[in-house]
């Protein structure tokens, strides 16, 4: 069991065996940084040519996200959340500090370097799902196999299985706009771990969901983690939902407020 005993642990009661237990697991879980941001701060832009001028949107954020962790990141809205998502999936490039995403420094990757990092090791959930209007359910979920260059019979049996697994299996030929958005979603996480991410990114998830499709997306979200060992990066303004999260941090006026305790 576990690959330890009693005696490895050194403890003398029972209680203290299953306390030395849980903190083997967390231990073995937690293998190192899987994302890892070093004064990072960023403004954007505004302005015509004569009248620009600089916004700071993000200033001295360091987080480290560990490997197999849930981090939640709550804050209000405009506090510079979902910049900080676009540094880390590398539409938005950083003008001070490093990044490095398991174990890669990506900074200064060029946009050809991301686009193959994204397919290799991200997968992106968001608010408003992001499907291609024109393109089926099924068409939607296997766009990263396409880009991947995996053969069409392998793809259909691929997003065949994952629909499958997600109970949306009976709308694979229905288009965005002929579903639910709790469907919408499932379509979204199906894409997102098509070529099966070791991290997933996911901007205000529930946001546009009712409760139960919430819920359900929660307990998946937990599973995918336990299951799969998947790191999770989840933006959110809703309390309940940074519950899933094994540590919350608050962002406030661009800067990490709560300095990496669960709270
Ligand atoms: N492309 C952009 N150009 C200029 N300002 C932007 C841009 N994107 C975001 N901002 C500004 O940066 C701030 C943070 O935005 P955002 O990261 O979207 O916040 P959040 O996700 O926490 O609501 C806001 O004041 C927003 O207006
Ligand atoms: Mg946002």
């Amino acid at each position: 069991m576990y690959g330890c005993d009693f005696l490895e642990f050194g403890c003398t009661t029972l209680e203290g065996f299953f306390f030395e237990i849980n903190k083997y697991d967390y231990r073995k879980a937690m293998k190192g940084e899987m994302i890892e941001l070093e004064n990072i701060n960023h403004s954007f832009e505004i302005g015509t040519k004569k009248h620009k001028r600089k916004v700071p949107v993000l200033h001295d954020i360091h987080l480290k996200v560990e490997q197999g962790e849930i981090l939640s990141i709550m804050g209000r809205s405009g506090t510079g959340k979902s910049t900080l998502l676009h540094l880390i999936s590398g539409y938005i490039k950083p003008q001070q500090g490093k990044i490095m995403i398991n174990d890669t420094e990506v900074t200064h990757f060029t946009e050809g370097e991301w686009a193959d990092f994204r397919l290799q090791h991200l997968g992106f959930v968001f608010q408003n799902f992001q499907l291609i209007p024109s393109m089926t359910a099924m068409q939607n979920a296997e766009l990263p196999l396409i880009l991947h260059g995996v053969p069409e019979a392998e793809r259909k049996n691929k997003v065949t299985d994952m629909m499958k697994r997600l109970d949306i299996e009976k709308y694979m030929e229905h288009y965005p706009s002929e579903l639910s958005g709790g469907q919408q979603q499932r379509v979204s996480i199906a894409r997102a771990l098509m070529l099966n991410p070791s991290i997933i990114l996911a901007d205000e998830p529930t946001g546009s969901l009712d409760s139960e499709n919430e819920q359900s997306l929660l307990h998946f979200i937990k599973q995918l983690n336990e299951e799969h060992g998947i790191t999770f990066l989840i933006i959110t303004h809703d309390e309940q939902v940074a519950k899933v999260g094994h540590r919350t941090l608050l962002m406030k006026d661009g800067r990490i407020a709560e300095g990496g305790h669960a709270i």
